[in-house]
């Protein structure tokens, strides 16, 4: 249906927000595309400037993602719709209209899509994903281990996504795959 597009555009596009960038600029940081990890999200933000620009680069991206699911709410899309809204959302902050299709890994904005598609999902990845980075205090090592087990936390809790959350898991692996080298390799930056 041509309204279904017309949701997964308007999500494509709150996901193409780029948050990392703007905060960065905002507070006279480093572009956090060319330095760091040379990765606009949190994570990276963190590093080069601490905590407050992290955490306001958080809460952008954590927002946006919930922002596309509310829309998906409020126009009555069922759980399926809702679920590729989730994906829309997190393609539009890996390959932003807004910032040159160079954008993030898309863990944060998962986690907000997250807490407005299931949050009993969102609490097992919040916990897992502390759980992890309390072990190793490295932040990608968290998100790669919280999207390979987030296809069986969903089946378990929301098994109607599981199709559109192990997709989005798919995606945010490969994305990853930089962080997955420096692992391998000893050379993932710890906090
Ligand atoms: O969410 C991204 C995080 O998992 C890794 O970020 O900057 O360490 O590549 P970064």
């Amino acid at each position: 249906e041509g309204s279904d597009w017309i949701l997964l555009l308007t999500a494509y596009l709150l996901g193409s927000i780029p948050s990392a960038v703007l905060v960065c600029k905002a507070m006279g940081l480093e572009d956090p595309r060319q330095a760091g990890s040379k990765n606009p999200g949190a994570t990276n933000v963190m590093r080069l400037g601490g905590r407050q620009a992290a955490i306001l680069t958080l809460s952008g991206d954590l927002s946006k993602g919930a922002a596309a699911i509310l829309l998906a709410i409020l126009v009555g899309a069922d759980i399926t719709l809702r679920g590729w809204a989730m994906l829309a959302a997190v393609c539009g902050h890996l390959f932003p209209f807004f910032s040159s299709l160079r954008g993030g890994k898309g863990v944060a904005t998962t986690l907000g899509c997250t807490l407005l598609l299931s949050w009993p999902l969102a609490l097992c990845q919040l916990l897992f994903w502390g759980l992890i980075f309390l072990l190793g205090r490295i932040s990608s090592l968290a998100s790669i281990a919280t999207a390979i087990i987030t296809p069986l936390f969903c089946y378990l809790t929301t098994p109607a996504l599981t199709l559109t959350f192990s997709l989005t898991s798919a995606i945010l692996i490969l994305r990853h795959s930089s962080n997955i080298r420096k692992l391998v390799a000893g050379r993932e930056h710890r906090f």
